[in-house]
């Protein structure tokens, strides 16, 4: 055992140790006993002395058994069957129909099975258990269960672990190592010369290499396998840093960045887009229509063009949609439920200049939350304008765009949009399954001719949160809006 090649935190270690022959240091007692407050360096040191066969090493692990998002909601919320059986004992009629009314359907469906699981089922239509006591100590032991967490998994009851264990998200085990050290002979042999503490040079200075001083110095030896902390630096919610790559990616294409107005006309969000004027996506169950501004002027003539063209396709050769057309409605204020509204505005302002265009931004739909949806999202919106665009690249374009996100296998299939022909989904192909992730198609002369616009336009509007969801792996879209701190620090840099 060659000592005198100890570097110094070794030898502060050691000598510290030599007090005490019979003595297991903790880690704690180590970076006190030695004056350090870097973790890094003590496991460093004990792992030298430990290689040099100066101390012996103990490692011991210890399973801590924590709440995850599942959990972490039954304890705010309660238990779904401590919910569920509550509302047996004090509902007048619990039976299926009005269980499926009183709870969403994601509840509902596993609450009969878990209700059957500890003795609740239905008899003669109506919910109730053989033996009442027992389901509420059932449900009192998980209850209890859970709000002693976290706890190591030794000082838990493994029927339970194991209940929990099965529950999806309500549970995770995280293991921390605890090291303590303890001399061995050789140790206590190496003698207090070799222990006295260098002048060590970690940073090779120009200073130094001009004095002559290097030639006796020593050097700190680097050792880049340790294991250290991960620093906590600021950095990008991953929705942001998922922004900033798409733009980065349009803008390598050559396209420009467009970014518009939230509120906007019916006229401009659908009319302009030859959606007709009952349409139900419309309605307001799909739509965040407006008290303030209710109303938005637009240009007569403008309206009128699209008039025409609703009522009977105007001088487009189209039919038309038949019917009547109401300015009221092309004036009624909105949330824009797509992006497409500001490059159908663009291309009017611009009608005959060639261009590429996008947008990565906010769009508002009257819909549910749940696991897929939110009322709020964003799209990923695009067009070329130019002389000779065809549907080949459009394709080209949309699979460039998916290859660059990592997403190499792209395919579209037919579809309809009002406003396209023809018109195409988006798939991606994702842990081998065909996933949609957005619209796409050529503009049809009902929307391009009223306004002027002389080439092709290929254009597309794709989801943001789906294609989140792939790049993190999630399958619960709120995941991305929660601030879920915990989550947000062990996303990958995007
Ligand atoms: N606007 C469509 C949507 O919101 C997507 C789309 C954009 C389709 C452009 C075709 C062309 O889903």
């Amino acid at each position: 055992m060659d000592a005198s090649k100890l570097l110094n935190p070794e030898r502060r270690m050691l000598k510290m140790m030599q007090k005490d022959e019979s003595k297991s240091w903790s880690l704690e007692e180590v970076l006190s006993g030695c004056d350090w407050n870097d973790q890094a360096v003590a496991v460093g040191a004990g792992l030298g002395l430990s290689n040099l066969g100066f101390v012996e090493t103990f490692e011991s692990v210890e399973t801590v058994i924590k709440l995850s998002s599942g959990g972490l909601s039954a304890l705010d919320s309660g238990l779904l069957e401590a919910r569920l059986w509550n509302w047996i004992s004090t509902s007048k009629t619990p039976d299926m129909a009005t269980l499926q009314q009183s709870f969403e359907r994601h509840e509902a469906g596993p609450g009969v099975g878990l209700l059957k699981r500890i003795g609740v089922g239905l008899e003669g239509g109506k919910f109730s258990a053989q033996d009442p006591a027992k389901v509420e100590e059932i449900i009192s032991k998980r209850s209890e269960f859970l709000s002693n967490l976290p706890a190591t998994v030794e000082s838990l009851e493994p029927e339970m672990l194991e209940h929990f264990k099965g529950r999806r998200d309500f549970i995770e085990s995280q293991d921390t190592t605890t090291r303590t050290w303890k001399i061995t002979s050789d140790g206590l042999s190496v003698s207090s010369d070799l222990l006295v503490e260098k002048e060590m040079v970690s940073e090779i200075t120009p200073e130094l290499l001009q004095s002559e001083n290097w030639r006796d110095a020593e050097f700190r030896a680097f050792d880049v396998t340790l294991e250290s902390s991960t620093p906590r630096t600021g950095r990008s919610h991953p929705m942001q840093a998922l922004i900033e790559r798409i733009r980065n990616i349009f803008l390598e294409m050559g396209f420009s960045e467009l970014v518009e107005d939230y509120v906007q006309t019916a006229g401009w969000n659908m009319d302009a887009l030859f959606i007709p004027q009952d349409h139900p996506a419309r309605e307001m169950q799909d739509t965040f229509y407006l008290d303030n501004p209710q109303k938005m002027t637009l240009p007569d003539d403008l309206m009128e063009l699209w008039s025409k063209i609703h009522i009977d396709g105007g001088d487009t050769g189209s039919l038309g949609w038949g019917g009547k057309f109401s300015k009221d409605i092309s004036q009624k204020g909105l949330l824009r439920t797509h992006t497409t509204v500001n490059t159908i505005q663009y291309l009017a302002d611009n009608p005959s200049k060639a261009c590429r265009m996008f947008t990565v931004d906010r769009v508002f739909r009257k819909e549910a939350i749940d696991r897929t949806h939110l009322p709020e999202f964003h799209q990923i919106e695009g067009i070329i304008m130019e002389e000779g665009a065809n549907l080949q690249m459009l394709v080209t374009t949309l699979k460039t765009f998916y290859e660059k996100m990592g997403y190499p296998e792209v395919r579209v299939r037919p579809a309809y949009f009002p406003y396209t022909e023809p018109s195409l989904e988006i798939e991606v192909k994702w842990r081998g399954k065909w996933l949609e992730l957005g619209g796409a198609g050529i503009f049809r002369p009902e929307v391009t001719e009223p306004l002027g616009i002389t080439h092709p336009v290929l254009a597309w509007g794709m989801g943001l949160e789906r294609l989140a969801m792939l790049v993190l792996g999630l399958d619960d879209i709120r995941q991305l809006y929660i601030s879920d701190l915990e989550w947000l620090r062990n996303q990958p840099i995007i």
